[in-house]
């Protein structure tokens, strides 16, 4: 059969709002026009993050109420652990209430003065840990995965010769752990390949820098190597995810992606002493170790989720419904970063809105004007995510500026996103009209959740 189907029925529904365009341009304005001030009661269909929304099974609620909420030693955590230990093979595994809190404990760690972390991309909360030690920050994603109109397979990989050569210029001494981020979130949800992960370790090692995986979304990324690499066609998605860790000292997850909950995270590391010092922090600011500032019942739901996103049927669902969602923009014309990735869809606001300079955040603007017209929320991950001021005040702009429709998982049905993407479609049709915008107010670090913005006369 041809058609995708949804690999589940619904059991429960929950009533989602529908606005009138005039009531939204209301919003808009209250609203500083940032998406992330917009209250969720007024949004018909929430793309703005993938993260913590996915919807939960029958047995993840049920799991729920079995939750065993003791302080210290709860039964929860133990089957969270071996869960874990399953798939990645780490030693330690810490508890956190989600992925930043994990980044935090170890950027507190190896972070610091003079160190540098690099990364294929970074993400902007673990850019944001590591500045905030005054370490660096530094992406080495291969030149084909910063263009947004080139289709290869492995987009996320990291470019191990520039990654050399960056270790021999500045030091091995100062690079306390090299990061990779699987899907690469920020570079349009694009995987890294087995081969590439093999080979990033074999180059850290020579010098003795250790590898840790931003592991969010493991699980598609795992699922697109069997898709797409030479010799994984028949091996199991889990095979694969186990092999993906085995080549790694440690990770940072954000469990709200790819462990199918709505909270959690955590570290897993083979180094006894760090994991030592982890358990340190995390009892200063997160909770006790067999807890990482969760709740018991989560650590049971995310158990389970561990287990479900391994189903290869959930997978093939999951990213066959990016896809589709891409397929449908690309027959409307509309440009977007191709090829769809594993958990969003990411319009190339550089060929959406050509009018717009980077310094006027085109992907901004786009995605303010798809929640005017359909009430739908996206998120820019361009300029205003990552631009920079040189010393002169001149603007840099990073690689791509694009805006991110992250699919939660299990929750929109087909034609949820039939009716996304016609909006966007229409946004496409009138781009013309589409201006610019300037920011008003904006904070020190991570100014895309709260800065605010209007549009530029
Ligand atoms: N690393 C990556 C690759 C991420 O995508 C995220 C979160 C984090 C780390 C931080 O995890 O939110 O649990 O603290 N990404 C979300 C997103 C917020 O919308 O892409 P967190």
């Amino acid at each position: 059969m041809k058609t995708l189907i949804e690999p589940f029925k619904i059991k429960t529904v929950e009533e989602i709002p529908i606005t009138t365009i005039g009531q939204r341009e209301k919003l808009l304005k209250e609203a500083f026009y940032n998406p992330f001030y917009l209250k969720s009661q007024f949004i018909t269909i929430d793309m703005l993050t993938d993260s913590g929304t996915t919807a939960m099974s029958s047995k993840q609620w049920a799991g729920l109420i079995d939750g065993d909420e003791s302080y210290a030693g709860s039964k929860s955590y133990y089957k969270f652990e071996k869960a874990v230990k399953d798939i990645t093979g780490f030693k330690y595994i810490i508890p956190a209430h989600q992925g930043r809190a994990a980044e935090r404990i170890l950027f507190t760690l190896l972070g610091g003065k003079g160190k540098i972390i690099p990364n294929n991309t970074h993400f902007d909360t673990t850019r944001g840990n590591i500045e905030y030690t005054k370490a660096e920050a530094v992406d080495f994603v291969t030149e084909i995965g910063k263009q947004a109109d080139k289709v290869a397979d492995f987009k996320g990989n990291m470019d191990v010769d520039a990654l050399e050569k960056f270790i021999k210029k500045v030091g091995a001494k100062n690079i306390p752990v090299c990061m990779m981020t699987v899907t690469n979130n920020t570079g349009g949800g694009q995987p890294v390949s087995m081969q590439n992960i093999r080979e990033t370790k074999a180059v850290l090692k020579k010098y003795g820098i250790p590898l840790f995986l931003d592991c969010c979304r493991f699980a598609e990324n795992a699922y697109f190597i069997k898709l797409r690499e030479k010799g994984y066609a028949n091996k199991t998605v889990k095979q694969i995810a186990q092999e993906m860790f085995s080549y790694a000292d440690g990770c940072t997850m954000s469990a709200k992606k790819d462990g199918l909950s709505n909270t959690g995270g955590f570290i897993g590391t083979n180094d006894r002493k760090l994991a030592e010092k982890a358990k340190e922090l995390l009892i200063i600011t997160e909770g006790f170790i067999t807890y990482g500032g969760l709740a018991r019942r989560d650590l049971e739901a995310l158990a389970i989720g561990f287990q479900e996103v391994l189903n290869e049927d959930y997978l093939q669902y999951r990213v066959g419904q990016v896809k589709m969602f891409g397929d449908l923009l690309m027959k409307y014309g509309v440009p977007i970063l191709v090829p769809t990735g594993g958990h969003a869809v990411y319009l190339d606001a550089k060929r959406f809105a050509r009018h717009i300079l980077p310094e006027q955040y085109p992907g901004h603007s786009i995605a303010l004007e798809v929640y005017r017209v359909g009430g739908i929320r996206s998120c820019e991950i361009g300029s205003v995510m990552f631009g920079r001021k040189d010393e002169n005040g001149k603007h840099i702009a990073p690689n791509m500026e694009l805006v991110r429709f992250a699919v939660p998982r299990r929750v929109y049905t087909k034609s949820h996103i039939e009716y996304t993407a016609e909006a966007i479609a229409e946004v496409y049709d009138n781009r013309k009209k589409l201006k610019g915008v300037k920011i008003v107010w904006e904070p020190p670090f991570l100014r895309h959740f709260t800065a605010k913005f209007e549009y530029i006369k």
